[in-house]
């Protein structure tokens, strides 16, 4: 696998596929992979000729307060990670490379609705720094498809809308959550948890199982205050849980597939996660 750090030398590389008629497929992580992210690689194997991931830790896309700064950076690991998995090509950039000219000036893509709300009410401008960077990274390697995480169930929304509000002719593919034994959904700030922290992280998602049990017989706004002081009690911070229609819309009467989900924190510790429910 190759690793490229260059606008000009992944312009000659793509160019190269493209010649050859490959199709392409792009993955794009901020790095620190587990076996989620190599999902991603697995199932862009199965949609195109030639993988190509993206690693950079994207400075917009972080609040003032946030963890841009120690965000784990392990690029050797994830190297050998992704050349393992076939993946074919590497482009990691640098911030110079993606914001020759700083941030402040930045245009920015911004995806009303499906970004306001749930964690884009808790980090502000998030999926405006989310929308701007993936737009930089499919206009950088024009991928016929792109693979992304259910587990950030929100940030996949925005792409969608951002893909067809833009006529950005790209397939997006939704993956599914992988997760530890325990229901802990994979995620590279799980480093950040301490030995108990890390014992009662999978509480979030047996939270969101509880409550799927329950659907849809009862009352939405009681099942997600429900929700909210069950984590309250085990010891979480929570955001905000919330149950939706699957596009993100407020679910009405007449919804018949659902997805909970739940922001909270464990100590410093930002934890998401998801449910989709359907009725049968
Ligand atoms: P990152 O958090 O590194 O995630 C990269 C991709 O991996 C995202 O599509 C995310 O949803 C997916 N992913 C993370 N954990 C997963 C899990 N347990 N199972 C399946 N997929 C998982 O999300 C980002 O980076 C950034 O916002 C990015 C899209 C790269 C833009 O900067």
């Amino acid at each position: 696998m190759k690793t490229l750090h260059e606008h000009a030398a992944l312009s000659a590389q793509l160019a190269d596929y493209r010649q050859q008629g490959q199709r392409i497929a792009l993955v794009p992580t901020m790095g620190h992979l587990h076996a989620g992210h190599i999902s991603l690689i697995s199932a862009a194997r199965q949609h195109a000729d030639i993988v190509v991931a993206t690693i950079f830790v994207n400075p917009m896309q972080f609040g003032p307060n946030e963890d841009f700064d120690s965000y784990p950076r392990t690029l050797e690991a994830d190297q050998q990670k992704l050349a393992e998995a076939g993946c074919d090509l590497l482009f990691a950039p640098t911030i110079d490379t993606l914001y020759p000219q700083g941030l402040s000036h930045h245009t920015v893509i911004h995806v009303p609705e499906v970004s306001a709300g749930l964690c884009g009410q808790d980090r502000p401008g998030h999926f405006d720094g989310v929308a701007t960077v993936v737009t930089k990274l499919f206009n950088l390697v024009q991928p016929d498809v792109a693979c992304f995480g259910q587990k950030d169930y929100q940030q996949v929304a925005v792409i969608r809308k951002m893909v067809a509000d833009l006529c950005m002719s790209i397939d997006i593919i939704t993956v599914p959550t992988v997760r530890a034994a325990d229901g802990l959904a994979l995620s590279s700030r799980n480093s950040y948890l301490s030995p108990q922290q890390r014992d009662l992280a999978p509480r979030l998602y047996a939270t969101l199982q509880a409550l799927g049990q329950k659907l849809p017989h009862h009352h939405l706004s009681a099942l997600e205050t429900e929700g909210y002081q069950a984590l309250k009690a085990e010891g979480f911070k929570p955001d905000y849980v919330e149950i939706r229609a699957l596009d993100l819309s407020p679910a009405t009467a007449a919804t018949k597939a659902w997805v909970i989900l739940a922001a909270a924190r464990l100590g410093e510790t930002r934890l998401i996660d998801n449910l989709i429910i359907a009725e049968e």
